[in-house]
């Protein structure tokens, strides 16, 4: 489904980007490739330690997990969301309360300035899949812990197996860290292209929506992120 111009004024006015015009999709101050470096992953843990027949079984999987003790206080698991054949694979945090409730994941507050900012680089949501480093609601919104999210990461290693993307979102500095294995500041992450993987898959870091509702000052910073992502996905092309 495209985004029509008159929505993706509106998305853009979300992100506080006032000055767009339809010839400014690529402008100027769009960080240049050349000058990003590829940071190589440390690929530590990435080797996928379950092997689903496919999405469903995957599914499947996610939801009578228990292996850490998020599944005693969730309402249910929050798998992912959006199309199996995705070439942009968004990577967020955990579900919070809202996601825990309906299942799916960045359906808050947050998940609405994800849409927008998606829908300002012609992104509609079903046309992205959307994911979480953790599949449960840790308690209060806190951090994930590290056996937490060592629990829950095959699922994710097994999505990105199944999904092949082109190219990852990381919102947050949760979501860059540990995709990247690094304890860097988002700041320092952010304006990079990482790669992901044995695969090398293309990775951007961005700042966390929930942040931006936060700090609407850094709103220009994510425009330029999700500009150069669009970019580097176009070279890739
Ligand atoms: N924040 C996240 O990181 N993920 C969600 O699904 C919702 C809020």
């Amino acid at each position: 489904m495209a985004v029509t111009d008159t929505q993706r004024r509106a998305y853009l006015a979300a992100m506080e980007v006032t000055q767009w015009e339809r010839r400014a999709i690529t402008p100027p101050q769009a960080p240049a490739l050349t000058v990003a470096p590829v940071v190589p992953a440390s690929g530590a843990s990435v080797a996928i330690s379950v092997e689903p027949a496919g999405w469903e079984d995957l599914a499947a999987q996610v939801a009578a997990c228990t292996k850490c003790e998020l599944h005693t206080g969730r309402i249910q698991t929050v798998f992912g969301v959006g199309a199996r054949h995705a070439e942009w694979l968004v990577i967020g945090e955990a579900p919070g309360a809202e996601e825990d409730k309906r299942g799916e994941p960045f359906v808050g507050r947050a998940g609405q300035l994800l849409n927008s900012m998606l829908a300002g680089i012609g992104l509609a949501r079903e046309t992205v899949y959307i994911a979480n480093i953790l599949k449960c609601r840790p308690p209060n919104n806190r951090d994930p812990k590290p056996d937490e999210v060592l629990c829950c990461e095959p699922y994710l290693m097994a999505q990105i197996a199944l999904l092949q993307p082109k190219l990852i979102l990381a919102v947050g500095r949760i979501a860059a860290q540990n995709l990247l294995k690094v304890q860097t500041p988002i700041g320092k992450l952010r304006g990079q292209r990482h790669a992901f993987g044995p695969q090398a898959i293309p990775l951007i870091v961005t700042y966390h929506p929930a942040y931006l509702l936060r700090s609407p000052s850094e709103k220009r910073r994510a425009w330029e992120d999700l500009l150069f992502a669009q970019r580097l996905f176009r070279e890739l092309a």
